[in-house]
């Protein structure tokens, strides 16, 4: 019997310690300085610990790095796409030399490596984004990531590794590239196609992968990247879910699932190279690559910002080097006279109805709680997704009223909790700024730091509100424009809506109504830092809604929320 495909490099790299070095490590790393990973450095070292990313054996240090962003290559020669980095702080770079150890630790202080830094160097992001990604447009989720969230110093270095990151979730189902060769070996696979994905499969999926199974005589590994994605992509728990359901659907013994830990870049052409390797490392034969592999989007322009098939050229290019072969896949559409799945270039358009649903019109019908035809989802999918996104009207959702002092805001908040609480079926909760200043900010003043951060915990409790399903009413002032964007991207980014309401009554009529006497105050100089007088308030550009009290009574206005709150499809007022 053959063998199977040898791991990148020749050598699949484990770099676990044995029972006794990492009860040493662990004592040595008492007297170490420790760097806590983010998110991201977690993935990346979980797949530098099982061997996912062999031949490397830690971070990238300055000589690798520089010839991987400019050459994709290692300084051996070795073909290397992505530069795989540990972004630190500058104060922290400042304190490390060559030769010095460092303890990793997750973000719960446990340590899981210990890491000999061979280099200390501050990289040209800029620079970096454009080589790797081929842009510096932060419309790219790659670029975004490097340039805003990244640490602006890189440590290099080897690892010895105490313990993987932890997971309690799905447990059965990742296996490391020794576990998953070794079940190959038991099974007797040894042409093994790999689906990479980030998204939920549906019946297109089913087919491609199908497809390309029986092209390539081989078994199918469905590998889906669980570690970090595309923001915005759906939740790994709701997906794992919907793979549970998509697997029954092969013939028995053909298929298996397995997660892979991966902190996706959205690399597009670079990234398919990147997966092949790791897939090669994983023991696969083969890659899928289909439209728009490891795709980012659209940048800040709104236009592509690769080709649809850029990364099958550079898989194609580089295809010997990396020793395990690609099946390419025109994009799958559905052909109506077939009832079936076929490769667009396959069909006659002229004599025949391509059917196809973006993954954005799929969102759309499952938001406003739309059908899914049978021909394009499986239902137990569909299900599945209903659950993590139900249509509007039940999601939860946010309604952020801001405005000056005595605008109206608080009364009209008022108001509308109650309509909604009569109506029922809700639960309402409001975050009014006084009221909020009194539990939550306390120790809080006026300044634009203190403003900030006063808004910024009304979000926080906004977005948990509005994650579990209920509604967050805010009646703060919140008078600078980037605070409030930074609310709106928290509460959506939890699942539900968010609905400014910029309350712009006049400050002359505020000032007349003057109901707690600040103005007064504020005029005759007793109190300074006043929204309005003294201090700025940033009227909102391109609020939901906008109503100025002046003329309305606040029946009226509450009307008008709770018509704007149907319109957008979160009540139902029939
Ligand atoms: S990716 O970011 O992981 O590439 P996605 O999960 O959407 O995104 O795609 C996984 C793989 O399936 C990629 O190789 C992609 O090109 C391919 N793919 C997805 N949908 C289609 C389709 N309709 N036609 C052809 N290939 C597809
Ligand atoms: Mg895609």
């Amino acid at each position: 019997m053959t063998d199977l495909i040898a791991p990148y490099g020749g050598e699949l790299k484990d770099l676990r310690l044995d029972e006794k070095a990492a009860a040493e490590a662990r004592q040595e790393a008492l007297e170490l300085p420790s760097w806590d990973l983010t998110e991201r450095q977690l993935c990346d070292l979980e797949l530098l610990a099982v061997g996912g990313f062999s031949p490397l054996t830690g971070f990238l240090g300055q000589a690798d790095y520089e010839r991987v962003v400019g050459e994709m290559r290692l300084a051996d020669g070795t073909l290397w796409p992505m530069p795989i980095t540990l972004d630190v702080s500058e104060a922290f770079a400042a304190e490390r030399r060559p030769g010095d150890r460092v303890a990793l630790r997750d973000p719960e202080g446990v340590l899981l490596a210990i890491l000999s830094v061979s280099d200390c160097w501050q990289p040209d992001r800029e620079a970096e984004a454009r080589a790797v990604f081929g842009t510096d447009d932060r419309g790219h989720p790659g670029v975004a990531y490097l340039l805003e969230r990244s640490g602006p110093m890189y440590l290099g270095g080897s690892l010895e590794v105490v313990a993987l990151p932890s997971h309690y979730d799905f447990t059965h189902l990742r296996l490391t590239p020794a576990e998953l060769r070794a079940r190959f070996q038991r099974d007797g696979w040894r042409r093994i196609v790999a689906f990479q994905t980030r998204n939920p499969m549906h019946r297109a999926h089913v087919e491609l992968t199908f497809l390309a199974a029986r092209q390539a005589e081989a078994n199918l590994l469905i590998h889906p990247v669980v570690g970090m994605t595309k923001p915005g992509d759906v939740d790994h728990y709701s997906r794992v879910r919907c793979y549970e359901h998509v697997i029954k659907k092969y013939p028995e013994q053909t298929t298996t699932l397995s997660l892979l830990p991966l902190a996706m870049r959205m690399g597009g052409p670079r990234e398919a190279v990147w997966h092949a390797i790791i897939r090669r490392n994983y023991g696969c034969t083969h890659l899928i690559v289909g439209r728009d592999h490891a795709g980012p989007g659209k940048d800040s322009r709104g236009e592509e910002i690769y080709g649809p098939y850029d990364a099958q050229e550079l898989v194609t290019r580089h295809a010997d080097e990396l020793g395990i072969e690609m099946v390419p896949f025109r994009m799958m559409v559905y052909v109506q006279e077939r009832a079936g799945y076929a490769p667009v270039d396959e069909v006659d358009e002229s004599r025949e109805t391509v059917m196809n649903i973006s993954g954005t019109e799929f969102r759309r019908r499952m938001r406003e709680g739309l059908e899914i035809p049978e021909w394009f989802g499986y239902p137990e999918v569909v299900e599945e997704l209903r659950r993590t996104y139900p249509p509007r009207a039940r999601q939860g959702f946010t309604l952020f009223f801001t405005g000056l002092s005595g605008s109206g805001k608080s009364t009209m908040a008022n108001a509308v909790m109650v309509k909604l609480m009569e109506r029922g079926g809700r639960a309402v909760t409001l975050l009014d700024g006084d009221v909020v200043r009194k539990h939550l900010s306390s120790e809080l003043g006026f300044s634009k730091e203190h403003r900030d951060l006063n808004i910024r915990r009304i979000g926080f409790v906004a977005a948990e509100i509005t994650r579990n399903g209920g509604v967050a009413i805010c009646a703060p002032i919140a008078p600078y424009a980037s605070t409030r964007r930074a609310v709106r991207q928290m509460v959506e980014e939890a699942n539900g809506g968010f609905i400014e309401i910029h309350v712009a009554t006049p400050i002359e009529e505020c000032e007349r109504r003057d109901r707690k006497g600040l103005y007064a105050k504020a005029r005759a100089g007793q109190i300074t830092g006043f929204t309005g007088i003294d201090d700025p308030y940033e009227a909102p550009v391109d609020p939901e809604l906008r109503i100025d009290t002046t003329d309305v009574s606040v029946e009226e206005a509450a009307q008008q929320v709770l018509l704007k709150i149907e319109k957008m499809g979160f009540i139902d007022l029939r």
